[in-house]
């Protein structure tokens, strides 16, 4: 088997189709800003991807945000106005000013990451009394994803790589932060065959880049045969704010 690490260069031009900006994510966008306090703040978006929540700060917040992949941050550039300032640089060793932050924000970046390194950085990059907010899946949601039953290597990959909450909590204390609240959310989704279909040819999520070619292209060939009109699914959010 080819382990191979996910490729965010090859999907860029695709992520936002496939991956839509949707009512759910605009519900995700104000649980987050209300609860990790982002608007008005000085914050930096790490993995920043084609810009959506940088884009989303902006007209309220002073926003800056890095990402490794160039052609994720020029999709971003399309997007952010001119008052975003965008970087190309590494989670673990962002050129940026000790104590410039206030917020430090990882939206579905942080299992991509060598967490330990990423977070001393997020501490400090943050002045004194900063917060530093991890979205992430609740690993309760990889047991029933709507994908398993076609790749059924899914479930294993995304939980060794996805940590815990517990595991979240101890990794950004150990980083050296306070306090660190959990908060859980719940929603759900509906798709229809064309869309799934179409998620899939795209590799729409970097689990895909996980697989070897023969278990892609087995379970591609299942989904086509076996996949419903529509698919309902449930997603669980792990929100993490942790106190500098
Ligand atoms: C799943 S996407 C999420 C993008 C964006 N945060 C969002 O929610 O739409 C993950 C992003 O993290 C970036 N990334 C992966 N490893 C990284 C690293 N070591 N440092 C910075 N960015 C990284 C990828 O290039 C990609 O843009």
């Amino acid at each position: 088997m080819v382990l191979r690490r996910p490729d965010f260069d090859a999907r860029a031009a695709t992520y936002d189709d496939l991956r839509p900006q949707d009512d759910n994510w605009w519900e995700l966008f104000e649980l987050v800003s209300r609860e990790a306090d982002l608007r008005g703040q000085r914050v930096l978006d790490v993995g920043c991807g084609t810009g959506r929540l940088v884009a989303a700060l902006a007209p309220e917040s002073s926003v800056w945000g890095i990402d490794s992949s160039a052609e994720m941050l020029a999709m971003a550039r399309k997007r952010v106005p001119a008052n975003v300032k965008l970087k190309l640089a590494r989670a673990e060793d962002p050129p940026l000013k000790d104590s410039w932050f206030d917020r430090v924000v990882y939206w579905l970046v942080v299992h991509l990451l060598d967490r330990p390194a990423a977070f001393r950085a997020a501490r400090r990059l943050l002045a004194p009394g900063g917060r530093a907010c991890v979205v992430t899946f609740d690993s309760t949601y990889f047991s029933d994803f709507w994908l398993n039953q076609y790749f059924p290597r899914f479930e294993a990959i995304d939980r060794a790589r996805f940590s815990t909450a517990g595991e979240l909590e101890n990794e950004l204390r150990e980083a050296g932060f306070g306090q660190v609240r959990l908060v859980r959310h719940h929603q759900r989704d509906r798709i229809d065959r064309e869309t799934a279909l179409a998620k899939i040819a795209g590799r729409h999520i970097s689990t895909f880049d996980l697989l070897d070619d023969a278990e892609y292209e087995q379970g591609r060939i299942l989904a086509e045969r076996n996949l419903p009109a529509q698919v309902d699914y449930e997603i669980h959010w792990l929100v993490a704010i942790a106190e500098r």
